[in-house]
């Protein structure tokens, strides 16, 4: 018998790393699997190693747009007269290549600067030469496609009387991470809003949390430099970086009845990197 079993759970962004292992670690335990992904093809094959091919479900959508995902939810409902599951997980990291670019070379440039003099000198710069567009499209995509996505999964939730919503926070949004501000401020902001919805939806039997994870070997994290990542698994008390199913274990925990008296809280697995 799984934990998940007879349950219809959505995951954004369910194509690769994080939302890839919770979606195969859902259907393990026994959930039916709606996979969402800007890359659809991506997203099928996910449900194909689900071994859902038949009875699961792919759906192209860009979260940060509002229309698509309604639409996504009026194909959802056509299909399943349920929906259990939400998990927020689609996301973006500093896949800008301008920004990229920047980001790694002052990072190296201030451990030169600390093995040599041991000070750093050079500061990032990152909010100065931030564009408006960058700023919208991360807050867009993180902040925007939480709402959009959590607002249509609650017309479900609250006539079904059950549901659980799980948003991919960050250790970012909890200390702010440097050359990130815009990132910082999106994974912030979906911790304020899982706390704020938390409230108001356990009354309907629906519970609202937050995972933040520190740093996991993901496709999102490969274009760090090398000594960036050395750096960042150096800061991180377990000396590395986590993996997806790492996250995707708590996911688990949280979309499962075990969890029914977590209420708005943001659970971080995150070896160490943040002890509050
Ligand atoms: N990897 C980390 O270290 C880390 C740490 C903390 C939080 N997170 C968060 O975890 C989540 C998953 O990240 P990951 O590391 O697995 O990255 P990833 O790049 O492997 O996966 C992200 C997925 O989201 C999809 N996506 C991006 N924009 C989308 C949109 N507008 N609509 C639908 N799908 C979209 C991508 O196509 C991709 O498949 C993100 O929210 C990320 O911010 C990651």
């Amino acid at each position: 018998m799984g934990r998940l079993d007879g349950k219809v759970a959505l995951v954004t962004g369910g194509a690769s790393g994080i939302g890839r292992a919770i979606c195969l670690s859902f259907a393990r335990e026994g959930a039916t699997v709606v996979c969402n992904d800007l890359r659809v093809e991506n997203a099928r094959q996910v449900v194909e190693e689900c071994g859902q091919q038949a009875s699961g479900l792919a759906v192209r959508a860009d979260v940060s747009k509002s229309r698509q995902v309604t639409q996504m939810f009026a194909r959802l409902a056509k299909r399943f007269s349920q929906l259990d599951i939400l998990v927020n997980n689609a996301g973006i990291g500093l896949d800008n290549p301008t920004v990229r670019a920047r980001f790694n070379t002052v990072m190296a440039k201030q451990q030169a600067e600390l093995a040599k003099t041991g000070k750093i000198e050079t500061a990032l710069e990152a909010t100065q030469n931030l564009s408006d567009e960058e700023w919208r499209r991360m807050l867009s995509v993180h902040l925007d496609g939480t709402f959009y996505c959590s607002r249509e999964a609650l017309k479900i939730m609250h006539k079904q009387r059950s549901g659980k919503i799980i948003s991919i926070a960050s250790i970012c949004g909890m200390t702010g991470c440097a050359g990130a501000p815009h990132y910082s401020a999106a994974k912030a902001g979906i911790l304020g809003f899982t706390r704020a919805l938390a409230r108001e939806a356990v009354v309907s039997g629906v519970q609202v949390n937050a995972i933040a994870p520190g740093y996991i070997d993901t496709p999102m994290t490969e274009g760090l430099d090398d000594n960036v990542r050395r750096a960042l698994a150096m800061a991180t008390p377990a000396g590395q970086f986590g993996s997806p199913q790492d996250i995707a274990n708590l996911a688990v925990y949280l979309a499962s009845e075990e969890s029914n008296f977590v209420v708005g809280q943001a659970i971080s697995p995150n070896g160490g990197y943040v002890i509050a």
